[in-house]
């Protein structure tokens, strides 16, 4: 086992910290407040190569591994989730599961605007009535013979108002069940395609989150991801790699409340020291180390199995359900040390604490992590027991 980071990944993480400091810092509780998109900074983050890092070069991508891209996304959630997830989703959602499953003439239409930041993309499969139960999609996808007709409604979709590409996954056989979906690319300029309003949500409150409707949307044949059928394996396998993403950002969020008490806890005074010296502060403190490092280590190594060609869906589950458990309980504990000024905005950490609880949420409840890494426990495919049941 090598636990150091390479020369290059130590030059992105060091460059994301940057672009966190010089373009996030200023005005991120602003924006928050105001639910304002950011949309400078997002067209930076595609100047500077952070919308499509795992892309090859020859779609414009920065040709990098998964850790370079957690080690970037950790940083900028350290401070902005409402751009990580921005990142998160253009990234390992959409750009990956198109340049992994697409076509050549999908990859080479769509990637250079994605990783450009020219266009956004978003990821379609939650629905009103399909949520952690993604297998009941309602939305259509009836065969026309060279074209879908596309019906339906999606909700809580991440960057919906923005994006100018959705990858939406549809019912064209019911019979078949979730062998029928389908994963359709649907451009958000033709006709049909209708915005809901924005969500006004308790975190991540920059970032554009709505409803999508799509009204007998006529969608190429050829866009279609995949064989007939695949688009539910498309989404399975997809979130499996954006878990890693989350389990980043949660990652983050945690070390950013972490980092935030221990500065605030060497300068603020009580009962004449700083509130550090003081066992009751100083334990947490070594709590929030301790844990935060366990989350830093599934992290990494989920995303280290992924580039490595290994499967990851267990390893991803376990570090996005640990590393956002991690993120909810010790930003409270960052306000706690805090006392009553982490209660307000100007201190930060009222933010990263409402921004944690979504990473409980989205991209799979916890709950449904716990799915996924139980079902690979009973069936043998996690661990290797010594004791068996026809041993005992
Ligand atoms: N990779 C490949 N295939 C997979 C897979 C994986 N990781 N997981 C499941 N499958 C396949 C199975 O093999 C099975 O295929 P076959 O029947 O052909 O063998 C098929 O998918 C159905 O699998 P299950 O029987 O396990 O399905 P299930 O109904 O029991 O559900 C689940 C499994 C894990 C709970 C799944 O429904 C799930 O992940 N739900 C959560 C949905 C989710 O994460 N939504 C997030 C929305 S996107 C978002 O949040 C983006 C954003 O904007 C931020």
């Amino acid at each position: 086992m090598y636990f150091e980071l390479t020369e290059e990944q130590l030059s992105v993480k060091e460059a994301a910290k940057d672009f966190t400091l010089q373009e996030l810092l200023p005005g991120v509780i602003e924006r928050d407040r105001d639910m304002k998109y950011p949309t400078e900074q997002v067209q930076k983050m595609g100047e500077l190569g952070f919308l499509g890092m795992m892309v090859s070069p020859r779609y414009g991508g920065g040709g990098m591994d998964t850790l370079s891209y957690v080690l970037a996304m950790e940083e900028i959630s350290k401070v902005d989730s409402s751009c990580s997830v921005i990142m998160s989703v253009n990234n390992s959602l959409v750009c990956w599961g198109l340049e992994e499953y697409g076509t050549e003439d999908q990859k080479q239409k769509y990637l250079p605007k994605l990783t450009s930041g020219e266009w956004i993309g978003s990821f379609c499969l939650s629905e009103p009535e399909a949520g952690s139960d993604a297998t009941s999609q309602r939305t259509t996808a009836v065969d026309m013979g060279d074209y879908y007709l596309l019906n339906g409604t999606k909700n809580w979709i991440t960057n919906g108002g923005k994006s100018s590409l959705h990858l939406v996954m549809a019912q064209t056989n019911a019979e078949k069940s979730h062998r029928g979906i389908n994963a359709l690319i649907v451009e958000a300029s033709w006709p049909g395609v209708h915005i809901g309003a924005k969500e006004d949500k308790l975190g991540i409150r920059a970032s554009d989150t709505h409803t999508i409707m799509y009204n007998d949307v006529k969608v190429p044949k050829n866009n279609r991801i995949g064989d007939d059928g695949f688009g539910f394996k498309f989404a399975m396998k997809v979130l499996s790699g954006g878990r890693i993403g989350i389990a980043a950002q949660a990652l983050g969020i945690a070390s950013g409340a972490y980092e935030l008490a221990l500065k605030y806890s060497k300068q603020r005074e009580a009962f004449g020291k700083p509130i550090s010296q003081h066992q009751a502060i100083a334990f947490k403190l070594a709590d929030m180390a301790t844990e935060i490092e366990a989350a830093r280590l599934l992290v990494y190594r989920a995303a280290w199995m992924k580039d490595e060609g290994m499967d990851y869906t267990s390893s991803a589950a376990m570090a996005k359900l640990f590393a956002s458990e991690v993120a909810m309980k010790h930003t409270s504990e960052a306000i706690q040390v805090h006392g009553g000024y982490g209660y307000v905005r100007e201190y930060h950490v009222e933010r990263l604490m409402r921004d944690a609880k979504i990473t409980q949420i989205y991209e799979g409840t916890s709950e449904m992590q716990r799915v996924v890494i139980s079902r690979n426990i009973l069936s043998g495919q996690l661990y290797e027991p010594l004791w068996k049941t026809e041993t005992v």
